[in-house]
């Protein structure tokens, strides 16, 4: 549209891709980014509930589709999963935190907060998570 016969002079928003990267755009893509992973993997551990639930009252041996699952997510894709899940946990919370206090008290603004703020998000996130797959796999 912004060939030779464009005539609006309103100044147009650059598109993403000359758009310079920076914490807090980086911190707003990946909230809607784990928004959405967050929607899929509440499947994933609904399926693990009800696996779980479906062994038979009394006892007795772990019902197919549990072991299924279980092994699925005991795999190296399985642990990969649950690691990036948690990831997306950890950060969609703690930049959901952020939403929350920039919609309700509205501080953190200026652009030095809201860069560190997002670096904490995403350093928070990964080592979180490999905090929590290391007391899971090793405690
Ligand atoms: C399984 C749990 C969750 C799911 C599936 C989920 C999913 C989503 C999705 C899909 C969006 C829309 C993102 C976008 O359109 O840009 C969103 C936005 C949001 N989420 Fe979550 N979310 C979950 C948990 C949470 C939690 C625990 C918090 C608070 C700590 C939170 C705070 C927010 C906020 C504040 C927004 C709006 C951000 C904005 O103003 O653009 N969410 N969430």
């Amino acid at each position: 549209m912004a060939g030779a016969d464009w005539t609006d002079e309103r100044p147009m928003s650059p598109h993403i891709q000359v758009w310079k990267w920076h914490a807090t755009m980086a911190a707003s893509i990946f909230h809607r980014v784990t928004g959405a992973a967050l929607y899929f993997g509440s499947f994933l551990i609904a399926l693990w509930i009800v696996a779980l639930g479906a062994r038979p009252a009394g006892g007795g041996e772990a019902p197919a589709l549990y072991s299924t699952i279980e092994a699925i997510l005991a795999s190296i894709p399985g642990q990969v999963i649950l690691v990036l899940w948690a990831a997306a946990v950890l950060f969609h919370w703690a930049n959901g935190i952020r939403y929350l206090v920039w919609s309700g008290p509205r501080v953190g603004f200026d652009p030095k907060t809201a860069s560190g703020v997002s670096v904490f998000n995403f350093v928070f996130a990964i080592l979180g998570a490999l905090a929590i797959w290391a007391a899971a796999t090793f405690i």
